[in-house]
C-alpha cells in the first residue's frame, strides 16, 4: 500500500538498522511488537524516521475503517523509533470540544524547553495551556509557530517522533497547531505520524499530506493473528467476510467453537442475519462491525496509545 502524496523518502526497509535492531525484509509476521504483516506500511515508518533521523522533516497520515490496525501501526512506529523523543496524543471523543487538550498532552513532557522560544510565543503556547498565569487566550498563529519552535527545539540533540492517534477527535485547536508543524518543519530532525479513522470527518484539513491508506489482512497474513487450531479454510472464510480486518479477524474467530475451526459448519441457520460463528452471514456495509476493545489499557473512547509522556527511546 503505497502512501497517496508525496512519498517519505527512499525505503531502506531491505536492511534498515534501527538503534541496533536491524529490520530485514520478510522479517514479519510479528516484525514489531507482535505485528503481523504490513511489511510495506513498516517501510514507509522507517523511510519516514530515518529521514527525520537524517534532518529532514515529515508527515504521514495513517487512514483506514475501525479496527484495521491504525493504532498498532503507530505502537510499531513507536517501538522502531530507537533514540527518537516520541511525544504522544490522542483523540478522545468526548474532550473534542476541549480546545489545546491533545496539544497539551503532547508537549508537557517537553515544556522545560519553553524558555528557548521567542518571548511573544512562548507566552501565547503558556496561556493556551494553561501553564502561564490565566490571561487572554493565546493568539492561534502564534500558539501554531510555539508549537512548530519548540518540536524543531526538542529535535536538538535528538529526533522527535510526534504520533497523534484518533486525529477526528483531537481538538480544533490542537489539530490546527499540529498539522502546520507538520506542514511547515523541513529541515528539522521531527516526523509526524497522525492516524485518522476513514469516513469521520479530521478537525483540520489534511490537503496535501501523505496518506498511506490501511488494507485489510491478506490470508496468509492473518493466520499469523488468528489460533494455529483454525483450518485453512476457515481461515479464508474468515478472511472473506471480514475483509481482513484484525479487529474483526479476532472476534469472530473468538466464538468459534473447537468444531467449527476445524471447518464445521454452524449447527443451524444464523439467528436474525447476525454473525454466527465462523459463518458470519454476508453484511451488506461491510465486514462484521468490531466491538471496540482496548487489548493495551487504553482510554475507552480514545486512543490505545500511550499518552501524556515523552519517552525516550533507547
Ligand atoms: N497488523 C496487526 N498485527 C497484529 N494485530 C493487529 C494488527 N492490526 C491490528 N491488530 C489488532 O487488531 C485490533 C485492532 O487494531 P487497532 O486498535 O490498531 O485498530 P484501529 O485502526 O486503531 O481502530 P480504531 O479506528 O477503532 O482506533 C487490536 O487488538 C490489534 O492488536
Ligand atoms: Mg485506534
Amino acid at each position: 500500500m503505497s502512501p497517496s502524496g508525496p512519498p517519505p523518502g527512499g525505503s531502506s526497509w531491505a536492511h534498515g538498522r534501527i538503534s541496533g535492531r536491524v529490520v530485514a525484509s520478510g522479517e514479519s509476521p510479528k516484525a514489531a511488537g507482535g505485528l503481523v504483516g504490513r511489511d510495506e506500511e513498516l517501510g514507509h515508518v522507517l523511510a519516514l524516521l530515518e529521514a527525520a533521523r537524517g534532518g529532514v522533516a515529515g508527515p504521514l497520515v495513517v487512514s483506514g475503517e475501525a479496527g484495521i490496525g491504525k493504532t498498532t501501526l503507530l505502537q510499531a512506529a513507536e517501538e522502531l523509533a530507537g533514540g527518537f523523543t516520541c511525544l504522544l496524543a490522542g483523540g478522545v471523543e468526548s474532550e473534542a470540544a476541549l480546545g489545546h487538550a491533545a496539544l497539551l498532552e503532547l508537549l508537557s513532557p517537553v515544556r522545560d524547553r519553553l524558555a528557548e522560544l521567542p518571548a511573544a510565543q512562548a507566552e501565547a503556547l503558556a496561556a493556551a495551556l494553561g501553564w502561564g498565569p490565566a490571561g487572554a487566550p493565546g493568539d492561534r498563529y502564534l500558539v501554531a509557530a510555539a508549537t512548530l519552535s519548540l518540536l524543531a527545539a526538542t529535535a536538538q540533540p535528538a529526533p522527535v517522533l510526534v504520533l497523534v492517534d484518533d486525529l477526528q477527535w483531537v481538538d480544533r485547536e490542537s489539530a490546527a497547531a499540529l498539522l502546520f508543524a507538520a506542514r511547515r518543519l523541513h529541515h528539522d530532525a521531527v516526523a509526524f505520524l497522525f492516524a485518522v479513522r476513514t469516513g469521520s470527518r479530521p478537525p483540520a484539513s489534511l490537503e496535501g499530506l501523505p496518506v498511506l491508506a490501511l488494507a485489510g489482512l491478506a490470508p496468509g497474513q492473518a493466520a499469523g493473528l488468528l489460533s494455529d487450531r483454525l483450518a485453512d479454510p476457515v481461515v479464508a472464510r474468515l478472511v472473506e467476510r471480514t475483509r481482513g480486518n484484525p479487529l474483526a479477524l479476532i472476534e469472530v474467530a473468538s466464538r468459534l467453537t473447537p468444531a467449527q475451526q476445524l471447518g464445521a459448519p454452524p449447527p443451524g441457520p444464523p439467528a436474525g442475519g447476525g454473525v454466527a460463528a465462523g459463518h458470519p452471514s454476508p453484511t451488506p456495509g461491510g465486514p462484521p462491525r468490531p466491538r471496540r476493545r482496548s487489548p493495551r489499557g487504553g482510554r475507552p473512547g480514545g486512543s490505545d496509545l500511550g499518552s501524556g509522556r515523552g519517552r525516550r527511546r533507547a
